[in-house]
């Protein structure tokens, strides 16, 4: 055990969490799913890690009664459109989304009229407003099988995340007119840093999330969702590879294949850090405080998810059918 005081008082209060947080989700019949983006210690105590993909599946398909959702306000709204009877709690309400919140629905409206005859592709991350505008939802593990339902010659309109758009218009040979977007997290990654990482970790693969800008993505080996990037860090036989995602995803490499090493990208100069700062508001206390008080929790009125469920449901059936999804 670390000799470090503040170290040994952490393990201890996270200790008597995790057992309170146990003993309250088996008396009242709850679920806790995470993103991959979470903190360590949240991703630990979750009954289900997963990507934005695997997370609505298994929010669809529980059968406990509340649905605690650790990872931001649009993955819990998703949740509560696809499980309205549920009581779905967010540990910290303001765990928002820099993505989504760069496609406000008023203008999001304007845009869809100025483009018409435009079916409307929307990335996951976006409001339960931008859903109820949209004919298909997707996520970063299924984006090109989605756009790829629709004929090739279809218009499409593609929101709200620029990078993962072009990369989509790039690798399917369309050209989707595209909401101006962007993860304030991948955006920022630098294809500075990542050449001089390339120097300095010769024998290191790149592996590089969709939402990162396309010069990052020209230099990668592999591109993918974070399960998928997990998933080829644990089967493809390098030893060293370069992350260029949120740094929350490392906890499952380093778990998975504890003899490999991951090196994460840094942002540029302006910014160092790659954490997603909503992603990071939730934490084992108000985790626990949440499931304790159930509040905060995540309401939507019945027109909003009877509009946004159809496209939501619409992505999971083309996923199926794709098997993407048990
Ligand atoms: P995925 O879960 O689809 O990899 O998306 C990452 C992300 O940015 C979630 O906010
Ligand atoms: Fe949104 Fe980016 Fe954070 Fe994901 S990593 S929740 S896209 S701000």
């Amino acid at each position: 055990m670390s000799s470090d005081p503040k170290t040994q008082k952490d393990i201890l209060s996270n200790k008597i969490l995790f057992e309170r947080i146990s003993e309250l989700r088996r008396k009242k019949n709850a679920i806790i799913l995470a993103h991959y983006y979470q903190v360590p210690e949240i991703q630990d105590i979750a009954d289900f890690v997963g990507d934005s993909l695997q997370l609505s599946q298994k929010a669809a398909e529980t059968d406990a009664k509340i649905i605690v959702f650790a990872g931001v306000h649009f993955m819990a709204e998703t949740a509560k459109i696809l499980s309205p009877e549920k009581k779905v709690l967010l540990p910290d309400l303001e765990a928002g989304c820099s993505l989504a919140d760069s496609c406000p629905p008023d203008a999001f409206k304007r845009f869809i009229e100025a483009h018409p005859g435009h079916k409307v592709v929307s990335y996951i991350n976006c409001s339960a407003a931008i859903k109820t505008m949209s004919d298909v939802i997707c996520t970063s593990s299924n984006a090109k099988i989605i756009v790829n339902s629709f004929p090739q010659d279809e218009k499409i309109i593609f929101a709200p995340d620029k990078n993962l758009g072009a990369y989509i218009n790039d690798t399917s040979g369309r050209n989707m007119v595209l909401w101006d977007g962007s993860c304030h997290v991948h955006n920022q990654l630098s294809d500075e840093k990542v050449i001089q990482l390339k120097i300095e970790n010769p024998d290191a693969k790149l592996i590089a999330h969709p939402e990162c800008r396309g010069p990052v993505l020209a230099l990668a080996d592999f591109i993918g969702s974070t399960a998928a990037l997990l998933e080829y860090s644990k089967t493809d036989n390098t030893k060293r590879y370069i992350v260029a995602t949120e740094g929350g995803i490392i906890h499952q490499m380093k778990k998975a294949s504890p003899d490999k090493e991951f090196i994460v990208v840094p942002s540029d100069e302006t910014c160092s850090c790659n954490d997603c700062p909503f992603m990071k508001m939730n934490t084992l206390n108000k985790l626990y405080l949440c499931l304790k008080n159930e509040t905060p929790e995540i309401t939507l009125d019945a027109e909003t998810i009877e509009k946004a469920k159809k496209p939501i449901l619409r992505m999971l059936k083309i996923s199926k059918a794709a098997n993407l999804l048990k």
